[in-house]
């Protein structure tokens, strides 16, 4: 039987929590295909919550409902949020820290209430306050910035983080990887973002983006197990808004030491990449706090550019990793 989950999103009015809160309420009148949800597979044989059977609660200092936010994001276009348009506006965040937990959970008899942290980047005093109020609700706990959430706190509770391998970086884990088992040497790897959202403004920033920039580097090194020159760069130019632009080029010696090059030029909306990974964490994580585990998911590390608990970063045996928790729950 599915079980009924709610989900209560630290950053409730963000672009990424605008998108999956919008999307789940159009995947929910089957206005849109599940697309790009590697849980969708496996909603009927591990009994992953259903739409329907999600609730959405959480936190913001904006006080704006999830229509206004979702429009102000600018990630989905208003015609397609006119369907859901009143269920959007009819959800407000509560305020900044409010211990709501329990009433949400018995307000919507929710078997399990997942914390999902979508806070800005840096804040990490407000992402362990967070993190502590799931810990006291038995809550699992999803970080998906590159925020430090205390992980100690979180021992009694499955928890999954840190920092969500959306796009240039989950491309490298999947690049890096074929290139190195085709025998190539990487000597240098250039990447680059343009990027105009709110995120955008701070991870493009030196220092508070400083974080994201080591969690987009330290994984080459470790996949290829020998360090080429690599630069990773990030841009705020807010013309792209939340649609990002990344430039990869690779330099890599073949047979008889010649040069190998590849450029790779790829546009996405950021938050589209992104809201369904969200989904996906939060319907696993309530799965592993149904079956009693606690601690570190690392099966779920594929979703995430630092995993806590370390490598392997490439995606095929990340992804194996999942695959094989699944299966054995299965079998
Ligand atoms: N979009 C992606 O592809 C992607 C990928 C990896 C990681 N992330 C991470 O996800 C996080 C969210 O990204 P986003 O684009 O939605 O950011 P955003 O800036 O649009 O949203 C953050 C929200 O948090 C709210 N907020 C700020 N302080 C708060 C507090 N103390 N309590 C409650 N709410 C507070 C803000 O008002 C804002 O609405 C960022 O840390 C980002 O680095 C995003």
């Amino acid at each position: 039987m599915n079980k009924k989950l709610g989900i209560c999103i630290a950053g409730l009015d963000g672009a990424v929590a605008s998108t999956m809160v919008a999307g789940t309420a159009l995947l929910r009148r089957g206005l849109t295909q599940p697309l790009a949800l590697l849980s969708e597979p496996f909603a009927k044989s591990h009994a992953l919550a259903r739409w329907n059977d999600i609730v959405f609660a959480g936190w913001d200092l904006r006080s704006e409902n999830l229509h206004a936010a979702a429009l102000r994001n600018a990630v989905v276009g208003p015609c397609k949020l006119k369907p859901v348009r009143r269920e959007l506006a009819a959800l407000k965040p509560w305020a900044v820290g409010a211990d709501r937990i329990a009433a949400f959970r018995r307000e919507h008899k929710l078997d399990t209430v997942v914390v999902l942290n979508l806070l800005p980047t840096g804040q990490h005093a407000a992402s362990k306050q967070y993190a502590r109020l799931a810990a006291k609700h038995g809550c699992p706990f999803v970080n998906f910035t590159p925020n430090d959430c205390g992980e100690r706190a979180l021992r009694d509770v499955p928890f999954a983080g840190r920092d969500g391998k959306t796009g240039q970086t989950w491309l490298k884990s999947v690049l890096a990887p074929a290139l190195r088992d085709r025998a190539f040497r990487i000597t240098g790897w250039y990447s680059t973002n343009l990027l105009g959202n709110e995120d955008g403004k701070i991870v493009g920033d030196p220092v508070l983006g400083a974080a994201k920039i080591r969690d987009k580097t330290k994984l080459l090194g470790e996949m290829l197990g020998y360090e080429p020159h690599h630069t990773v760069r990030i841009e705020y130019f807010p013309p792209r808004g939340d649609t990002k632009e990344s430039w990869d080029y690779i330099e890599a010696d073949g047979f008889l030491g010649l040069p190998i090059q590849f450029r790779i030029s790829a546009q996405y909306r950021d938050s589209i990449l992104a809201a369904p990974m969200c989904l996906d964490l939060c319907r696993f994580i309530a799965l592993a706090h149904r079956r009693g585990e606690t601690g570190n998911q690392k099966w779920l590390s594929l979703y995430f550019k630092a995993p806590y608990g370390g490598p392997p970063h490439d995606f095929f045996r990340q992804e194996q990793a999942l695959r094989e928790y699944l299966a054995a729950i299965r079998a």
